[in-house]
């Protein structure tokens, strides 16, 4: 974030709901909505790490612990926004969790729960925003979802679907809300982002998960998010690669189907061989969250001392 960032208080501060504000895109949000003055709802599973956010914030923030895989404490957490500061002029959700391995390989418990967050999270939030916007004469809806929400990749099912699902479901409340005066629903589309969430993944694939290039910093997306939220848009891409892969997996089906395997063996899942675990997926790893993941622009891993190296150790 650079100076004129920081310095550049908006006049009238909007009461956001962040929905994943304790790591990667959901924290770079939460950290920069507050240095613009925002007054801010940090949302995740766990409390104590919420807590540490809130209390490195510049601006207001209000900690309510929430599972949006199940719904607990998610109109609690909306209420908390009104309770402290009035309204509930935003809800940006970045919560999501992700597994590698093919469909059969990823037990039924944890797909389910990756659908889960994408898909009925979403949903819950969208049910406690949508009447609260109504009411106060207007609110945005601004969902993180992905680039792997247009394409499909082998060893991804599960996140595919929860995103796919999350894509439907994004679209959909767009056209539900076309005509609700002040309601917006805006959807930011990154590709691959250096965040913890490809060390807090599931895995049953045999190595754990990388970051595939172009990666791009989470202040990008948040930077997105911010925008978004002063100017709303339907949608917005985040990634110089976007367009090509996606291009790639509508109009040219055979090539990607030949290539895509490969691609995701070499560079997505190029890691060391790892045990089955269940990661982040059915309870929280607060130890592991971070601004970043460690990635560079060219998907290497930095090591302890900043020095990056193409494969995992
Ligand atoms: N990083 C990428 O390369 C990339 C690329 C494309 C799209 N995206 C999308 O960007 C968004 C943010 O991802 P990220 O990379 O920033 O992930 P991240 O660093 O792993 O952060 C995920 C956040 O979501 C929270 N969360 C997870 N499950 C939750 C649940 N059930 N209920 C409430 N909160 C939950 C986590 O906190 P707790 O675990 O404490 O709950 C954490 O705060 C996701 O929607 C992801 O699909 C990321």
């Amino acid at each position: 974030m650079t100076r004129r960032d920081r310095t550049h208080a908006r006049p009238h501060p909007r009461a956001v709901v962040v929905v994943g504000a304790t790591s990667g895109i959901g924290l770079a949000t939460a950290r920069r909505l507050s240095a613009h003055g925002d007054q801010l709802v940090l949302v995740a599973r766990d409390e104590q790490r919420l807590q540490e956010v809130a209390a490195s914030l510049p601006g207001p923030a209000v900690v309510a612990p929430a599972d949006l895989g199940t719904g607990e404490g998610v109109a609690e957490a909306l209420a908390a926004c009104a309770a402290a500061y009035g309204r509930v002029d935003a809800v940006v959700t970045t919560a999501q969790t992700m597994a590698y391995g093919s469909v059969e390989q990823v037990p039924e418990e944890v797909l389910a729960s990756v659908v889960d967050v994408g898909v009925h999270g979403t949903a819950r939030l969208a049910r406690e925003a949508l009447p609260r916007f109504r009411e106060q004469g207007g609110g945005q809806l601004v969902v993180v979802g992905s680039l792997l929400a247009e394409i499909s990749v082998p060893g991804m099912g599960a996140y595919c679907a929860a995103k796919w699902g999350q894509l439907a479901l994004v679209r959909a409340l767009q056209l539900e809300t076309r005509r609700q005066r002040g309601v917006h629903v805006s959807l930011v589309v990154p590709g691959a982002v250096d965040t913890p969430i490809y060390h807090q993944a599931a895995t049953y694939a045999g190595s754990p998960g990388s970051a595939p290039p172009p990666v791009v910093g989470p202040d990008a997306v948040a930077r997105a998010i911010e925008r978004c939220l002063q100017r709303p848009r339907r949608t917005v891409q985040v990634g110089p690669a976007n367009r090509v892969v996606r291009a790639g997996f509508r109009y040219l089906p055979g090539p990607y189907a030949v290539l895509v395997g490969p691609l995701v063996r070499r560079i997505a899942l190029r890691g060391p061989t790892t045990p089955d675990h269940a990661g982040n997926v059915l309870a929280a790893r607060p130890e592991a969250e971070a601004e970043r993941g460690g990635w560079t622009p060219w998907g290497a891993l930095r090591d302890g001392h900043g020095r990056a190296r193409w494969r995992r150790r």
